[in-house]
């Protein structure tokens, strides 16, 4: 009991709080650069960097300042780098993605090749980027004649994207398509050609969500309409269960949750049931809501950044996704 006991002394929590050296002593959540993936996009056929203007800060990267931005990430100790590739063209079926010669392709190789062994490349396999209609897979026309994602083709896509991906050099692939049978599908097209150390991360627990916006806008993406028929349904946290599950069993490396804040309770629920590394995505607009507040004087920077950090590592979160990983690390 604490205040102002009836039969004994007041207890005082707030002893364990009085000075700072006390306070680090005692934190139970501490942040690591090596925790941290950086989230980079690179464009095909830009002469130097582009801003992001719903993203202050973040660049689309050349192959070269891309390059520089993984070396840069090796220098703070970060622990991995996530790709994300702009096509100069895309079509219905997203063929710059299994293309060898495909912008994320051709960077993975090159990031591999300049930072390989000192940092965790991995590639996001996914087809929104490549894709004409802007959807995660390619599209079907269904019985009562509706344009839908056809589950099962889409499949065959990111098969032949995993393959590229590993050939290109990437260590580990991120699936964030939230097609069903996506970890089985890719794993075993990984092992029958040989690429068995390839490692799976699963969006598991992937969300629609309004905060993607400014990520739109970094990969220039066509969409129109949503994700609502693949992405899980922000009410709902029980599903999201059910997908780590079937992730897991299908061979998933990893795990992610993701947007990381709003979902806070869904990261805390998987670090509780998985056995393999539970990471979570700070997403464009979890960092545009910082960076726009602070570039008012509403918020401080500093402050909010490694706040909202904490709370996604406290919740459970082993690995956090962050377009703050390069910023925050040097503060660690
Ligand atoms: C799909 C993908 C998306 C993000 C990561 N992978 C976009 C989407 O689902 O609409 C969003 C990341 C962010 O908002 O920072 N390729």
């Amino acid at each position: 009991m604490s205040g102002v006991g009836a039969t004994g002394p007041v207890v005082r929590p707030r002893r364990l709080r009085g000075s700072a050296p006390l306070r680090r002593l005692v934190a139970q959540t501490r942040l690591h650069p090596a925790d941290l993936v950086l989230p980079v996009f690179v464009r095909e056929g830009i002469e130097a960097p582009v801003e992001i203007s719903s993203m202050p800060g973040v660049r689309q990267h050349t192959l070269e300042s891309l390059v520089d931005e993984a070396r840069a990430c090796v220098e703070a100790g970060i622990g991995g780098i996530m790709l994300f590739g702009v096509p100069a063209t895309k079509d219905a079926r997203g063929s710059g993605a299994d293309d060898p010669q495909g912008i994320l392709n051709v960077a993975t190789r090159a990031v591999v090749d300049a930072v390989g062994d000192r940092l965790v490349v991995m590639t996001d396999l996914c087809l929104d980027e490549f894709t004409d209609h802007g959807h995660c897979g390619v599209l079907a026309t269904s019985a009562d004649g509706r344009s839908i994602v056809d589950n099962d083709a889409t499949l065959e896509r990111y098969a032949s994207m995993a393959l590229a991906q590993a050939e290109a050099g990437a260590h580990v692939l991120g699936l964030s398509g939230m097609m069903d049978g996506q970890v089985a599908h890719v794993r075993a097209a990984l092992d029958a050609a040989g690429h068995t150390d390839t490692l799976v991360l699963a969006y598991a627990a992937k969300y629609t969500s309004a905060l993607y916006g400014p990520f739109r806008e970094a990969v220039q993406s066509s969409l129109s309409g949503d994700r609502a028929t693949y992405q899980q349904d922000p009410a709902n946290a029980t599903e999201a269960l059910r997908e780590i599950e079937l992730d897991l069993a299908e061979g998933a490396d990893f795990i992610m949750v993701k947007p990381a804040q709003p979902h806070l309770d869904v990261v805390a629920a998987a670090a509780e049931v998985s056995p393999v590394p539970v990471a979570a995505y700070q997403i464009s607009g979890e960092y545009a809501q910082i960076v726009a507040a602070a570039e008012r004087g509403w918020i401080d920077r500093d402050a909010a950044v490694l706040e909202s950090l904490v709370h996604i590592k406290r919740a459970g979160a082993q690995i956090v996704l962050t377009y703050f990983a390069l910023e925050i690390a040097g503060r660690l």
